[in-house]
């Protein structure tokens, strides 16, 4: 048997496959009833290493469903393995790193209370929202990014002009990162959110990007907002194509229809969250961050 077990959670079935077959680890499945009053059983499927297992389960919607699937997988694997390494691919409650408003409870930090109870002794992570929510952790945690990887995709492509845009300031070094790689330019939008109706706002007055194709570079999409928002203005100022790349695609309820009837020809996104835009494969980049 392998030194390696990979225990892969429903929520990253493909993802844990792919990983599996990089690291030459060991797979086990994972076998999930979920009862009608929404708790999960889960049945293990293979033999779990005795030095290592890593465990991969994303958390995106039912979040907490899969989360409590996360930490019971690292609890099985912990009564089995010497060490546990935790992939996350798309960290939940991510976005609740501190207390914007007052009472608010900043949920990463109970969630690094519960991965280090539950036994793992790494978690890494995928372009989390802010780096912020690592430091709630006390057990060792590393992000890598799937930024290389979607500019690599998007380096293939046939494109006008191309200049990169992030559709808020604090996703300037984001962008930047993808412009490099791809060896173009970038420019950052201001954006503005409603902290308590989540209504987003472009504040930026004028760009120039007549004639050009852009790439709108996000970590995440939920309701679609930003990016919808962002494309009405670029249209505005007459640009050609809007493609959006992004590491998490939540595309939460109707976010996908949104964001084509907005204008946006393409949406590209990682394999953190499966989907139909999860097309750029990110195994080979947490690979490294394991062996
Ligand atoms: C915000 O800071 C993030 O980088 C994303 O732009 C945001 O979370 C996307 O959310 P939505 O799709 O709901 O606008």
């Amino acid at each position: 048997m392998s030194k390696l077990s990979v225990i892969c959670g429903k929520a990253s079935e493909d993802l844990g496959r792919k990983l599996a077959r990089k690291i030459k680890a060991n797979l086990v499945k994972s076998e999930v009833r979920v009862f009608p009053d929404g708790e999960s059983k889960i049945t293990l499927k293979g033999n779990i290493s005795k030095s290592k297992s890593i465990v991969v389960q994303s958390i995106y919607p039912p979040v907490d469903t899969n989360l409590i699937q996360a930490l019971s997988l690292i609890s099985k694997a912990k009564e089995n393995s010497s060490k546990v390494v935790v992939v996350i691919p798309y960290m939940g409650y991510a976005r609740q790193d501190r207390e914007f408003l007052p009472g608010e409870i900043v949920t990463m930090k109970v969630l690094a209370k519960l991965f280090k109870g539950a036994g793992a002794s790494k978690v890494i992570v995928v372009d989390i929202h802010s780096l912020i929510g690592l430091k709630s952790f006390t057990i060792r945690t590393e992000n890598v990014s799937a930024v290389p990887d979607l500019a690599r995709f998007f380096k293939k492509m046939s494109l006008k002009n191309p200049l990169v845009v992030s559709p808020d300031q604090g996703g300037k070094e984001r962008a930047k990162a993808f412009a490099k790689e791809m060896g173009i330019e970038f420019i950052a939008l201001q954006k503005k959110r409603d902290r308590k109706t989540g209504k987003v706002q472009i504040k930026t007055k004028q760009v120039d990007v007549i004639g050009r194709d852009l790439i709108l570079v996000d970590d995440m999409i939920s309701t679609g907002g930003s990016i919808v928002n962002a494309t009405k203005f670029l249209k505005k100022e007459k640009c050609k194509r809007v493609f959006v790349a992004c590491t998490h695609a939540l595309l939460m309820n109707d976010a996908e229809k949104k964001i084509k009837k907005s204008g946006v020809t393409k949406i590209i996104s990682a394999n953190t969250i499966p989907g139909n835009t999860s097309i750029v494969d990110v195994s080979n980049t947490i690979a490294k961050a394991i062996v």
